[in-house]
């Protein structure tokens, strides 16, 4: 394997057009922070590199649909989305925008340099413009049928049913998002990347000399460039972007996906200014890119080529590349509100970072998609970071205090039982490390909870409890390997639960840790004060989990409601046949549910007539208790003929409006009716 000097982490970036949910931490920035913080404990050179994307056509309809600026809405995101990853621990180096005036300029430059190389095809083609709006209509600006699955609602750049990449030209039936109208087709000129050029090359670098990428992520360029790569359009007739450097490109700005990744290189120059060429050209320099599935096919065959057409650069080593996770077994989403947005956790578990970093770890689509419950979090808090890691750190702490006053007390001989621990955390650091240098993120933290397992088993095994009536000289043994545990602990867990780490360190009196001290047995020195037992997690109870789910169903019925369209009008109905139904007012009488019937309530209602009229209506499901209904004006259909049901005799039918969720509501007059008067 090649040997690198230094690592260049990046991490895709998030569209400022909304906050950031917990597919984007379980995806992309935690991995990236496990994987960095790894990396600096073991002293290695590395930078972690983000940043707000801040182009593209959603944020100018999510603008327009406000009726505020595009800088207006990006200003507002990438301030909740960079508060929310400092909230979270996201160890960003540098986390910038790409409408600061470094990127604008950078990127700029690096198309210019391409265009002046002579890298770009210039092509003539018919594009689709709505007249209303006077504008051509590049990706999400127009809807219509996918020509691959036939879902009506693919968008010009993607259909999101089937997953295919679309041409906005290729959609049948296309529709304008912005006006609505049917679009025309108008020429016009614009710069594209010829993939196809760099094919060979990218087939070469990829299919041959990365075969350890992981499978998901070299099967979908394999298959890409089996398909056979095509010149892709870097520009857009739009006005929310980074202006096309070249005379004559007037009113045209660079493809969002063009300047996004350059991003990266652009808020590298923020951090470290010139000296960027070192991240970024010396070959010595390991680049690694972490996104989520729907961003392989930009970071692994568009953006390399664009580095190769450029031909300074390094091309990244590896994309690990995850799948998504799945919230409650639905897929998470954003217009639908079907997420748990960071913020909104900060706001409802404060404090409780790493349980979310802990659970999304835990559950991380790495291979395949995976589900997010709130059941499944509960479990996890409860039964393995309470029951397990915080269980035994806090029986070493408590009771080192109680039969030491909280100085640790100096290790005697050592036992076989102590050389088993040792041997067995130092297997498992190697194992750890084994894992996480191969990106294997959950099987490391598997394995740090085992170090914990082993802790809480040496003590179930060594009794320090007991022992301390007798041989206090033992207990000192005892309690003093089960204090090194826990600074092992804290260096195992650092890339996963900082927050924990740093208060685990600080309960032991440490200070700097790296990743060689880890399974040492000498890291808290005999004498030092350990601080006073504190709970580094807490249960979380019942209620709150139902307060969550609660939540989420609510979100669910809101969008069924959204999504409720009435039932179309029925054919024509002549006013002759109308004016021979009867529909009264009547006064509710008495109203309670028939016997032995799930869905039957009985009305005995006031008709004006003087003798009270008994109606049968099948709507018990959605009355709990038809007592409300007593009093209450309502219509009734008063000729209809009798009809008998459970021995009773119905006369007449009460009328009512049925819900989007299938419940009735009878319907009564807007003000008091004489019992008896005619509704038409
Ligand atoms: N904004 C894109 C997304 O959320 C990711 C951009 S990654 C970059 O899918 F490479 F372009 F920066
Ligand atoms: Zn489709």
């Amino acid at each position: 394997m090649k040997e690198f000097k230094r690592t260049l982490i990046t991490t895709a970036l998030p569209y400022a057009n909304g906050p950031v949910h917990i597919g984007h931490l379980a995806g992309v920035y935690v991995p990236a922070d496990i994987y960095a913080r790894y990396l600096r404990l073991k002293g290695e050179e590395v930078i972690m590199v983000g940043g707000s994307d801040e182009h593209g056509v959603p944020i100018t309809i999510k603008a327009r649909n406000e009726g505020v600026t595009p800088q207006d809405i990006v200003d507002r995101y990438h301030k909740i989305i960079k508060d929310s990853f400092e909230e979270f621990g996201i160890s960003f180096d540098v986390y910038g925008r790409t409408t600061s005036d470094t990127h604008r300029r950078v990127a700029s430059d690096f198309f210019r340099k391409l265009y002046d190389k002579g890298e770009f095809v210039e092509k003539t083609s018919l594009q689709l413009y709505d007249e209303e709006a006077q504008q051509f209509l590049a990706d999400r600006y127009v809807t219509g049928t996918c020509p691959h699955c036939g879902n009506p609602g693919a968008y010009g750049d993607q259909c999101e049913s089937c997953g295919t990449s679309l041409n906005a030209t290729d959609l049948i039936d296309p529709h304008s998002t912005i006006t609505g109208s049917v679009p025309v087709l108008r020429e016009t000129t614009h710069f594209y990347l010829p993939l196809d050029k760099w094919q060979p090359e990218l087939e070469k670098w990829i299919l041959e000399g990365h075969k350890e990428w992981k499978s998901n992520v070299y099967g979908q360029c394999k298959s890409w460039l089996e398909m056979g790569l095509q010149p892709r359009a870097v520009s857009r007739d739009l006005d929310w972007g980074i202006p096309v450097p070249v005379e004559g490109a007037e009113g045209k700005v660079l493809y969002v996906w063009f300047d996004a990744p350059i991003g990266y290189i652009s808020n590298t120059i923020d951090l470290v200014g010139d000296d960027y060429t070192k991240w970024w050209k010396d070959p010595e320099t390991r680049m690694l890119h972490f996104i989520g599935k729907d961003n392989i096919v930009f970071h692994c065959i568009v953006f390399p080529a664009m580095l190769m057409a450029d031909g300074t650069y390094n091309l990244p080593d590896n994309v690990p590349a995850n799948e998504f996770l799945n919230l409650e077994d639905d897929k998470i989403s954003t217009s639908r509100n079907w997420a748990v947005w960071l913020h909104e956790y900060l706001r409802d578990f404060p404090g409780r970072q790493d349980v979310l970093r802990y659970v999304l770890t835990a559950n991380a689509p790495e291979t395949k998609d995976n589900n997010f419950t709130w059941k499944d979090f509960q479990a996890r808090n409860n039964s393995e970071l309470v029951a397990i890691l915080g269980n035994f750190v806090n029986r070493a702490v408590v009771l080192t205090h109680k039969y030491f006053n909280g100085e640790l007390p100096a290790a005697g001989k050592l036992e076989e039982v102590d050389e088993k621990l040792i041997v067995e955390i130092n297997s498992l650091k190697d194992q750890m490390s084994e894992a996480l240098d191969t990106f294997h993120f959950r099987e490391a933290l598997r394995l740090a909870m085992d170090m914990a397992r082993a802790g809480n088993k040496y003590l179930q095994e060594t009794e320090p409890w007991k022992k301390a009536k007798t041989d206090m000289e033992r207990t000192a043994t005892i309690l003093n390997m089960a204090i090194q545990t826990c600074a092992s602990l804290a260096i195992a867990f650092e890339p996963f639960l900082p927050f924990m780490s740093a208060k685990l360190v600080k309960m032991l009196g440490g200070d700097k840790i790296t990743w060689a001290m880890l399974g040492c047995f000498d890291l808290v020195p005999a004498g030092a004060k350990i601080g006073e037992p504190e709970l580094l997690f807490e249960k979380i109870e019942d209620d709150v989990i139902e307060a969550q789910v609660q939540k989420l169903l609510d979100t669910k019925k809101a969008n069924e409601l959204k999504a409720w369209k009435p039932e179309p009008v029925k054919a024509d109905c002549a006013y002759e046949d109308f004016e021979k139904v009867d529909i009264r007012v009547g006064r509710v009488l008495e109203c309670s549910k028939v016997k032995k019937s799930k869905k039957l309530l009985q009305f005995s209602i006031d008709d004006g007539t003087g003798t009270p009229r008994t109606i049968l209506s099948g709507i018990a499901l959605s009355y709990e208790d038809p007592s409300v209904l007593v009093g209450k004006e309502i219509c009734f259909i008063a000729n209809f003929p009798p009809r008998k049901m459970m021995g009773i005799e119905s006369q007449g039918m009460i009328l009512s409006a049925v819900n989007p969720d299938g419940t009735l509501t009878v319907i009564s007059p807007s003000a008091d009716v004489a019992p008896g008067a005619q509704v038409g």
